[in-house]
């Protein structure tokens, strides 16, 4: 039931342009960007995100695809004006192209600026050109490593070379793609470099990420931990990098490599804290609200979407949520921490 596709000419509603009222939280920053993750699913077990032996959710507990559409119409209606499909791995979700193609809808009547996802890039080759047909522009696509081995030992399941036909595709149909790779100590550490210009060399920019504490999983967190500040001043004993107002609405902060000509952009959630400037909150499959990645605290929104079919009890659910976005996360990774800072893994919020 909760995969059936959305089908054209159903009674899908329109945000008009007077009922935007915009989210600003405690600290005055306003809400503009949300991340949904689709599924808790994925057809990978990276290494730093999920236990190889994973309990996933009963499909009855996961918002259908219609709810989905109604829950990030009500955001939009409510100032988001950046929509991010996560998972899991979003392109896994049964019918997952129908709830792509219906809010595409809100690219076209002006309200949405950016309709994207964030993938593992195994789905692509089917669908990269559906996406563009629906309106996405760019997305981001995970890739920690260049090598096939080391990818399937990050990945456990997945396949390199699949992903990488699938970023071509995504290339060839007219996506943007950036790549992300989370910088991992002893692992892709001295592939960085390679990385960067592959991922120049094709036109894609690159993301480094700090590996976060989230979730328990089969690896040390200690052992993974790689701060990007290190990497950048081993970056720049060779190249010159350059800092650069470039912004997509996310947490990286980019340089331009003057020897690649490409963008390069540092998500520092360990060494340098960018609270501060969040613009963002997260939605679960199952109808979640987390106003911070990094804290436990989340508002039931399914409750207040399935009590009636107009949005009044959702909205106030979310202004309640919205006044109480934290300050920040509290991450700490250290040989003295063993907990993770919040027991969920990242497969939940998707990011
Ligand atoms: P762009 O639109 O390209 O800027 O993407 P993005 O960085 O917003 O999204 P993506 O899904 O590529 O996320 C990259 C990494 O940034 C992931 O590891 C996310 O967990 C991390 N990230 C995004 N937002 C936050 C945040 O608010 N706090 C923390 N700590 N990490 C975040
Ligand atoms: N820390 C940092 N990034 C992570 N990702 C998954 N788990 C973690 C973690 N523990 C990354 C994925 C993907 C993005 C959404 O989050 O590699 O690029
Ligand atoms: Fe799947 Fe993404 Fe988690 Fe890897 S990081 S297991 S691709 S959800």
């Amino acid at each position: 039931m909760s995969d059936a596709p959305i089908t054209f000419g159903s009674d899908l509603s329109v945000p008009k342009a007077s009922s935007q009222a915009s989210m600003i939280d405690p600290f005055g920053r306003a809400v503009t960007y949300l991340r949904v993750s689709v599924t808790d699913r994925c057809d990978f077990r990276c290494v730093y995100c999920m236990a190889e032996d994973m309990t996933f959710l009963p499909k009855r507990e996961v918002l259908s695809l219609e709810e989905l559409d109604r829950l990030c119409t009500a955001f939009i209606e409510k100032g988001v004006r950046k929509l991010r499909l996560t998972g899991g791995e979003p392109l896994v979700r049964k019918n997952i192209m129908s709830l792509i193609r219906s809010l595409g809808r809100h690219l076209d009547s002006g309200v949405l600026d950016e309709l994207t996802i964030t993938t593992n890039g195994s789905q692509l080759g089917r669908l990269a050109g559906e996406l563009y047909d629906c309106g996405v522009r760019r997305i981001n696509v995970s890739v920690d490593t260049l090598d096939h081995d080391k990818f399937k030992a990050i990945t456990r399941w997945g396949d390199l070379a699949k992903v990488l036909g699938g970023i071509k595709a995504a290339k060839d149909a007219g996506l943007k793609v950036k790549i992300n790779a989370v910088a991992l100590k002893g692992v892709n550490e001295h592939e960085i470099v390679p990385m960067m210009e592959w991922a120049h060399g094709n036109g894609h920019d690159l993301t480094l990420i700090e590996t976060m504490p989230l979730g328990e999983i089969d690896e040390n967190r200690t052992d993974q931990y790689l701060p990007l500040s290190l990497v950048r001043g081993r970056l720049a004993e060779k190249f010159t990098l350059e800092d650069i107002p470039y912004k997509t609405g996310g947490p990286a902060r980019y340089v331009e490599v003057k020897e690649t000509g490409g963008r390069l952009g540092f998500i520092t959630p360990m060494t340098h804290n960018f609270c501060e400037s969040c613009n963002r909150v997260r939605v679960t499959c199952t109808g979640q609200l987390y106003m911070c990645l990094g804290q436990d605290d989340m508002a039931d929104l399914r409750a207040p979407l399935r009590a009636s079919e107009g949005n009044e009890l959702l909205y106030d659910a979310i202004d309640e949520a919205i006044g109480r976005k934290p300050k920040g996360h509290d991450f700490v990774i250290d040989r003295r921490t063993k907990q993770p800072a919040v027991s969920r893994h990242m497969s939940v919020t998707g990011g």
